[in-house]
């Protein structure tokens, strides 16, 4: 059955593709690293924390975090054996047939795509803040979407304009800004650790589960947004030194590095200021000015800015990962593969899609964006998890570089954590999310099943 066709597995095969090998496990830590720190930190814990969970958002964050551990093992499992760029995608068409390939290429696609055009709104406001503080603030109407009264979010729709640039460039000029942005952002949080130990007041922890249990699984639904990146290192395969080695390194590495970071933050925040008053825009920051640290607030806005910009390049060169890998296989039009000779990047497709998630971002409202791009990425992870116990048995004597310890406990744990987290988003999400996948199975049915390349 066509839609059960699957491509023959051979990582090396997969890679020759004229991009440039130059990223080593440092490289893809900090490429890890500067997708996940990001809004959920900086903006999304004060928001869950205020309206979800309370001071038991340490504990959305140790519930999300375990969904995201069990997945990182089975992403670094299909990476090391199956490889390409394509991440999940990939893994699905060597292993799963082309229908399954295509339903989670779709839903990264979702995920990098709107993750992207997210932070980049919440990027501008950051940007608005301290253009502010210097006494230089932006119009209103360059700063909202039409539908909000404004004409458009310019610093929004800029700032993902000038990351396509930056990223025709060549990923080695990016890889580098990537690890001088990620400095900063650690170094910003170290201040907030840092000031915050010493401005604990711990009766803002009572009470600590204000909402209960469904507080802490709603909570842990909205801020598993904070984790969403460590996927996006799978997407570098292509770019890696030795990808089979340095891939898992990357992946586990930067999730480990990160869930501590999270909670030990998430913590110190709803202990120095009380968790009601963490619903604005920059709840960190907003929390130091409360006990009277402006310089180390000022810090952690810069920090935060550094931050966002990272995690944009990291998902969004994820993006662009997935686009190539779904049109060399015939699935998305041939324009968006040609990798060009004097950059070895896919220009195109870097312009293409910045141009979309530019418009995206400049004319539309975050909204409920942050759960619709969560819903999509834990399908996908859904799907990698149940991936690696299908191809234990159809493909047993697949070399596997790294494997998941504990198959198929982990990989089921995995699917039910995720699976529980996707129960706990609103029905709204559910239906945006049926809506995004409908189009996609139109798409697919009318274009790409037959310009597929095993097709032809
Ligand atoms: N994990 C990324 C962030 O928090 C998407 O911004």
């Amino acid at each position: 059955m066509s839609l059960l066709r699957t491509k023959p597995i051979n990582a090396d095969a997969y890679c020759d593709t004229g991009l440039k090998r130059c990223l080593n496990s440092i490289d893809l830590t900090l490429l890890g690293i500067g997708a996940i720190i990001g809004a959920g930190i900086f903006v999304l814990t004060g928001v869950a924390a205020a309206t979800k969970a309370g001071p038991a958002i340490v504990m959305s964050y140790v519930v999300a975090g375990f969904a995201c551990a069990f997945t990182a093992l089975a992403y670094a499992e299909l990476a090391a054996s199956i490889g390409g760029c394509g991440s999940a995608y990939g893994y699905a068409y060597a292993g799963l047939g082309e229908l399954v390939a295509w339903i989670i290429g779709w839903d990264l696609i979702l995920e990098y795509g709107l993750a992207t055009a997210a932070v980049a709104i919440g990027w501008s406001g950051y940007v608005n803040n301290a253009l502010t503080a210097i006494g230089m603030p932006l119009p209103e109407i360059l700063l909202k979407p039409p539908s909000e009264g404004g004409v458009m979010n310019l610093p929004a729709l800029g700032i993902v304009l000038t990351l396509a640039a930056l990223l025709s460039i060549g990923v080695r000029h990016s890889a580098r800004f990537n690890a001088v942005m990620v400095l900063v952002k650690l170094m910003a949080i170290t201040v907030f650790v840092a000031v915050a130990s010493f401005n604990v007041q711990p009766h803002n922890w009572q009470p600590f589960m204000p909402f209960g249990w469904e507080g802490v699984m709603a909570g842990a639904a909205l801020i598993f947004f904070a984790y969403i990146g460590f996927d996006a290192v799978s997407t570098a395969a292509e770019e890696a030194i030795r990808p089979q080695r340095d891939l898992p390194i990357g992946i586990i590495a930067s999730l480990a590095v990160c869930t501590i970071i999270y909670i030990v933050v998430a913590g110190l925040l709803t202990g120095i200021a009380p968790y009601a008053s963490l619903n604005v825009a920059s709840p960190v920051a907003e929390s130091l000015l409360q006990i009277g640290h402006k310089w180390a607030a000022g810090l952690i806005a810069a920090g935060a800015i550094a931050g966002l910009t990272t995690v944009m390049l990291v998902l969004y060169y994820g993006l662009t990962r997935v686009f190539l890998a779904m049109s060399r296989d015939g699935l998305l039009p041939p324009l968006f593969s040609t990798v060009n000779k004097s950059t070895h990047t896919p220009v195109r497709v870097i312009l293409a899609s910045g141009v979309l998630i530019a418009s995206i971002a400049g004319f539309t409202p975050i909204g409920k964006v942050a759960e619709l791009v969560n819903i999509g990425t834990l399908a996908a992870f859904v799907l990698v998890s149940g991936g690696v116990i299908i191809l234990r048995h159809t493909k047993p004597d697949l070399k596997r570089p790294f494997r998941t310890p504990f198959s198929p406990l982990i990989p089921l744990l995995g699917i039910a954590f995720c699976v529980y987290l996707m129960l706990s988003l609103p029905a709204e999400t559910w239906w945006r999310f049926w809506i995004w996948m409908t189009i996609g199975m139109v798409v697919y049915f009318a274009y790409s099943r037959s310009h597929s390349a095993l097709a032809r």
